[in-house]
């Protein structure tokens, strides 16, 4: 396709005054500001109050509201233009395509939702867990559980069986949602296979799935078990042709759906969204971050396992009408140029990813982008991981080809959508590579020093926001407590009645108010922009029989961002050997999943530790990196320094033979 063809090289004039007059605006009153946007969508009754702080840190956003998700995502484009077009152009890893309307999406979500209410009896509040891969099948099974008023849970279909297991009984869920398997660079992985065991180990714990529904995907061979499952597509079909099942009224306040994510104890936290809340804040963020026309064609290439794709492949996107592509696979199979192929081929005007994936794809050289025409793109976008300098340099002059700003979105699942970023939606700041420029509309953040006072210009500080906004979450399911610990107890004065939201995250404010997003403060890793715990990772380690004592630390990679590197003490009777090397991988990869496997595995006789038995991880993190390790006073027997150094060395030794 020639570039002429499309007038899709619309430039943005950036203007920081123009942006700053809406933003100081919006935080003059809060309140004020969230109330008028959430008019813009559909309810079914209006808020009697916006906000009702009474009980903070529990906020509740838009008391007494109704509405349902579905109704501004799907029902309202009944009868506009949206409906007759493409949804999802969706690509499988084999090269087989899939196009879905927003007509046919409603069509199927209805369906689904008939059968899930008649048949398999789901009720408003139970809880549905999800555990798909990247098919439209995913999309339509969150809508369908959020139709009917019940509440999701989606589980990243690359954890394993047991962190599947442990969300499951967590939520207590009674149904799973599934697929026989799916491809993953050429090969099957055998999804079922895992839903199963996790099922067996949900027993076992004492939570009871009913009902297992199975995709048909890969069409490979899998256990049956009559009783409990059923093939989605037969049960789908059960439902009439044009079933329509009315959007189960729910109020504002009630929990939209349950993600788990990683935090600094063993056991991932559920964090829960608000129906009223997230609709809001999803809506007007994405409406922000992309400044959606009626002929852009979009593509956020992160999983819908993660916050990211609930927010910009579900629920912001379709509530904004916009059409979108969907890709199952691995992004450099069957070619390092997949990517860029998916692009050229449906024109994609704006394209969302993670820093990892441009560092990836960046490595295997520009030969691959130069084979394809990129001149749909007119905005692009990072997330997940601070994006380097160099890397916002090449994205924005080879991928963008210095038309398309870069859109740095910092946010978290707490967040429910980006936070701080640039908004071409409604005016586009000067961009500064490597910054995530400033807060959006309504959003009250700063930086923190260790004290609590505001950070200086320049210094390094801990991310806070001071003043609640609609998508924040509302709790962690089950452990109100831990909610309030975790996010709330830094740098709150609840004396005072002031109340801190804490992010766990280093930045950096300048001196110009630009916000620059340094890493995790606390013990998460980010591998690949996922984040990972390293006490999970420690815990997995400790099931092994071998191990005594086991800490994990991230260490840099140029790739990734950070790779996690287990430091482990053996039992007695045991020894060191590539075998059990990769034993342990082995036990992460089954406790965890493939994206926690840790990059190596070192040996020692014993762990830097403080006289009270904590262990320094700092000391195992300077090491690694080859940087002083500084004040070692508190260390309860200071050889365990040099013990760890030679592990490293001998790792080293062994790498370069
Ligand atoms: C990190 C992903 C720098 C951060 C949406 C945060 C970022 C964690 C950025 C949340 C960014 C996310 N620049 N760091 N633009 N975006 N992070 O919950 O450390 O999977 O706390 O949500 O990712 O990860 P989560």
């Amino acid at each position: 396709m020639s570039s002429e063809a499309l007038p899709f090289g619309e430039t943005y004039v950036p203007s920081l005054e123009a942006y700053l007059n809406y933003y100081r605006r919006s935080i003059e009153d809060i309140e004020g500001f969230w109330d008028a946007r959430a008019r813009e969508l559909v309810w079914l009754r209006y808020w009697d109050q916006v906000l009702d702080r009474s009980n903070p840190p529990f906020y509740r956003w838009f008391v007494g509201g109704v509405t349902n998700i579905n109704i501004n995502a799907l029902d309202r484009w009944v009868g506009t233009d949206v409906f007759n077009k493409v949804a999802y152009y969706w690509e499988g890893e084999p090269g087989d395509r899939r196009t879905i309307s927003y007509r046919e999406l409603y069509r199927e979500v209805n369906r689904l939702a008939w059968a899930l209410r008649e048949i398999v009896g789901v009720k408003p509040g139970d809880r549905v867990s999800i555990y798909l891969p990247m098919i439209p099948e995913l999309p339509i099974s969150m809508l369908a559980v959020t139709r009917i008023g019940a509440i999701h849970s989606v589980v990243f279909s690359g954890f394993s069986a047991e962190a599947l297991a442990d969300r499951i009984v967590d939520a207590k869920a009674d149904v799973l949602i599934t697929a026989d398997g799916f491809y993953r660079r050429g090969r099957v992985v055998e999804l079922k296979r895992a839903a199963d065991e996790a099922v067996a180990l949900a027993r076992q714990q004492g939570v009871e799935v009913k009902k297992v529904i199975v995709v048909k995907r890969a069409g490979n061979e899998i256990p049956w078990n009559e009783q409990r499952d059923a093939w989605y597509h037969e049960l789908v079909n059960e439902a009439p042709l044009r079933a329509y099942v009315k959007p189960e009224p729910r109020k504002a306040e009630d929990v939209l759906f349950i993600l788990y994510t990683s935090g600094t104890t063993g056991k991932p936290k559920g964090v829960m969204h608000s129906v009223g809340g997230y609709m809001t804040y999803v809506y007007h963020v994405f409406k922000w971050n992309w400044d959606p026309r009626p002929h852009d064609v979009y593509w956020c290439a992160a999983d819908i396992g993660w916050i990211t794709g609930h927010t910009y492949i579900v629920y912001g996107s379709l509530m904004n009408g916009v059409s979108q592509v969907m890709y199952e696979g691995a992004p450099d199979y069957p070619a390092p140029h997949r990517i860029w192929e998916i692009i050229d081929r449906y024109d994609v005007s704006i394209f969302y990813t993670s820093p990892t994936l441009l560092r990836l794809l960046r490595k295997y050289g520009d030969e691959w982008v130069e084979k394809h025409d990129l001149s749909t793109l007119r905005i692009l976008g990072t997330v997940g991981e601070p994006i380097n300098p160099e890397v916002w340099k090449w994205y924005y002059t080879k991928i963008g080809k210095e038309r398309a700003p870069i859109v740095d979105t910092w946010w978290q699942t707490e967040t429910g959508a980006a936070m701080i970023s640039p908004a071409p939606g409604i005016a586009l700041v000067p961009l500064k590579p490597g910054s995530a420029t400033y807060p959006l509309p309504g959003i009250v953040a700063d930086v923190f020093d260790a004290e609590g006072k505001p950070a200086r210009p320049g210094e390094k500080g801990y991310l806070v926001i001071k003043e609640p906004w609609p998508g924040m979450l509302m709790s962690i399911w089950g452990d109100p407590d831990r909610y309030v610990r975790t996010y709330w107890s830094r740098f709150s004065r609840p004396d005072e009645g002031v109340w801190i939201y804490y992010a766990a995250d280093y930045a950096i404010k300048d001196s110009d108010g630009y916000f620059w997003l340094l890493g995790r403060a606390d013990e998460v890793l980010n591998v690949a922009g996922h984040r990972i715990g390293t006490i999970e990772l420690e815990d997995a380690l400790l099931t092994h029989p071998a191990v005594s004592e086991a800490a994990v630390v991230g260490a840099p990679d140029p790739v990734k961002g950070q790779v996690p590197v287990g430091v482990v003490v053996l039992k007695e009777g045991y020894e060191p050997s590539p075998q059990l090397e990769e034993e342990l991988k082995q036990t992460v990869r089954k406790v965890v999943g493939p994206i926690a496997v840790p990059a190596r595995i070192l040996f020692v006789r014993k762990l830097p530790k403080t006289r009270s038995g904590k262990i320094m991880r700092r000391i195992l993190i300077a090491l690694l990196q080859d940087k002083p390790v500084g004040d070692t006073s508190t260390l309860e027997d200071p050889s365990a320094v040099e013990e760890v150094r030679r592990a490293i060395e001998e790792f080293k030794k062994l790498m370069k033979s």
